[in-house]
């Protein structure tokens, strides 16, 4: 493929990180002509372009070379980083930028006593992360059935085909909505700037430096 002249950042489409993450741009400098359906927008003054896309599709988009730079959360990044090999082009977390904090956590119906990990060993944990549960499970040394879902995993435990859930808790309201308890924190994550383990040596390379430059004057200025 030949080499791109225009840098691309890949955000989530619709989102809870969506917002957030158009301001911090905007902050950085960043304008583009928009609207609200295009997937692609041209950037108006530096040479960078926006891709919105599902924010799962984020580290691959990047890891495939298609885009440079990635605002996704610390627990999709780290979730395709254990579940990737080695063949795959390795990925950086090179900012954490401040908003969209919240825990991966091991949660049980009300009823359920829990203590410890090992008390999850022979039970079904349902999750959308299992890479983060399957390395957390193995370091605890708990064996147990992992069942992944794409959403609402929150409902498992109620339909009985699952005895515990692994999920995002960020306010906290699904998890009391659906009668779950907060019992394991596996990560404390927030949204991040991802992007490959070595910069590109072109002038995007230059661009991507120019922007963690005025990244972190953003950053330092709200903190
Ligand atoms: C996320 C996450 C939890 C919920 C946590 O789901 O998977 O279910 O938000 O937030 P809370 O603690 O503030 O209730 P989302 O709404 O993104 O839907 P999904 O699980 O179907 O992707
Ligand atoms: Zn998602
Ligand atoms: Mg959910």
């Amino acid at each position: 493929m030949r080499p791109r002249d225009r840098l691309r950042i890949a955000m989530q489409k619709s989102g809870r990180l969506t917002e957030p993450a158009l301001e911090l741009l905007k902050r950085c400098g960043l304008t583009f002509r928009q609207s609200r359906d295009k997937l692609f927008c041209f950037g108006e003054g530096e040479p960078v372009d926006l891709l919105l896309v599902r924010d799962d599709d984020i580290p691959g988009l990047i890891a495939q070379g298609v885009c440079e730079l990635g605002i996704v959360g610390r627990n999709v990044l780290d979730e395709f980083r254990v579940t990737t090999g080695r063949d795959s082009e390795p990925l950086a977390e090179l900012r954490p930028l401040g908003f969209g904090r919240c825990r991966l956590s091991i949660a049980v119906p009300q009823e359920f006593d829990y203590s410890e990990p090992a008390q999850l060993s022979g039970r079904r944990i349902a999750t959308s992360y299992p890479g983060l549960l399957g390395a957390w499970l193995r370091e605890h040394g708990v064996e147990a059935g992992v069942v992944t879902l794409a959403g609402s995993v929150e409902i498992a435990p109620k339909l009985g085909t699952a005895d515990a859930i692994c999920d995002l808790v960020q306010s906290g309201g699904t998890l009391v909505a659906n009668q779950l308890r907060e019992v394991d924190v596996l990560l404390e994550s927030e949204a991040v700037l991802a992007g490959p383990q070595a910069l590109p040596a072109d002038e995007r390379g230059d661009l991507i430096e120019l922007l963690l430059k005025r990244l972190d004057g953003v950053i330092q200025v709200r903190e």
